[in-house]
């Protein structure tokens, strides 16, 4: 058989080790997965409600496009919904996006430490992935306009960027997107959005009136605890939303990812108290990472990139050894990790943990 080239040496995506599996190999009763930047407070009660009453409808098949969700978000977003795309997750949002607007030889601008996904993506369509080293952990827009050429079909920007937790302000986006063709898509992955305090922060969805070659992605699975219920969203003029669906499967998402979206877009007070109790994690983690002496990025996400002096995977076994998954293994930053804010018990289990596996002979477990 004769596969498309370009995937041949493609990695499988290795996503954060699963608690089970931990507990299992190490044969430990409690563990802390601090890995996969998911919500440490679950999802609002309200999600939990809608989904018991859903149970009643498993045979059905949801509706494909999603149509009641989409009326709720174009609300609370203050859009039309012919401007929304649901797909299972913003994982899969860029999965179509790759494929509506990717080929081979196109090349596609990102970061050189960002979301893994684009360049996956990007691999799958045969293009070509222009990465932009990271100055001081944050995106260097000069530096990726530089890089656009008559081939260039799409810039990606994840802000507040994985893994390093970094944002560009409205100010820096506005210049970058005056200057940038209008031929060539920028995708705004704004996975970490509702986590964001920093009011230099961007607000892009009125910009989508200026750019129309401007892509918002957010998603339910980070600070709506939704993710294993996969589904996220693209926002965008309703021409390009109208080119992404066409390539969409037509049950992409289901009914209770749908049912559940609906009912936490309307509890906005579980979504505030997150951001609240993220923020009071990530003042916490920086304060110690500063007493252990240890640099770091100052993230706006719900996770902190902290460099701890020795290779990222002798830290992960340390630390799993002690119960607690985190996430090592960024090419750019391979004496860094990338620890995901929990609960304040957590993140004090988990500074513990890191303290031991940095001193062992000084601390105690
Ligand atoms: C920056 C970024 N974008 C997108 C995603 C995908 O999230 P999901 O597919 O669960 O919506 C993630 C998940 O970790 C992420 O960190």
């Amino acid at each position: 058989m004769k596969p498309k080239s370009q995937i041949v040496h493609l990695p499988v995506y290795k996503p954060g080790k699963p608690i089970e599996e931990v507990k299992r190999e190490l044969g430990l009763s409690e563990v802390i997965k601090l890995a996969s930047n998911e919500n440490p407070y679950g999802s609002s009660k309200l999600v939990h409600d809608v989904i018991q009453k859903e149970l009643a409808h498993l045979s059905l098949y949801p509706d494909g496009s999603a149509g009641e969700l989409t009326a709720d978000l174009a609300a609370h977003l203050g859009v039309q919904k012919d401007q929304i795309i649901f797909g299972a997750g913003s994982d899969e949002v860029i999965a179509l996006i790759a494929r509506a607007f990717l080929i081979h030889g196109d090349e596609t601008i990102m970061a050189d430490q960002t979301f893994s996904v684009y360049k996956s993506n990007a691999d799958i369509e045969g293009a070509v992935s222009i990465e932009v080293p990271l100055v001081n952990g944050t995106h260097d827009l000069e530096g990726m306009l530089s890089k656009v050429t008559a081939r260039t079909k799409i810039i990606w920007v994840c802000n507040p960027n994985n893994p390093t937790g970094t944002i560009i302000t409205h100010d820096e986006l506005v210049s970058f997107m005056d200057r940038v063709p209008s031929d060539v898509m920028v995708v705004l992955d704004e996975a970490y959005y509702e986590y964001v305090t920093d009011e230099s922060y961007p607000e892009t969805v009125p910009m989508l009136q200026q750019y129309n070659n401007l892509v918002i992605l957010r998603t339910f699975s980070k600070i709506y605890g939704l993710a294993s219920l996969r589904i996220g969203y693209g926002v965008g003029q309703p021409e390009v939303i109208s080119l992404i669906n066409q390539v969409r499967e037509p049950f992409n998402t289901t009914r209770f990812g749908q049912i559940a979206a609906r009912a936490a877009l309307r509890d906005q007070d579980f979504v505030k108290a997150c951001r609240d109790k993220n923020r009071e994690g990530i003042t916490y983690l920086q304060a110690e990472f500063d007493r252990l002496g240890l640099h770091y990025f100052p993230s706006q996400g719900n996770f902190v990139l902290v460099h701890i002096g020795k290779p990222a995977a002798e830290m992960f076994d340390a630390l799993l050894r002690q119960g607690i998954i985190i996430r090592p293994g960024f090419q750019v930053y391979p004496d860094y990790i990338r620890v995901s804010v929990g609960t304040p018990e957590q993140n004090e289990a988990f500074v513990k943990a890191l303290e031991h596996a940095l001193n062992p002979e000084r601390s105690e477990v």
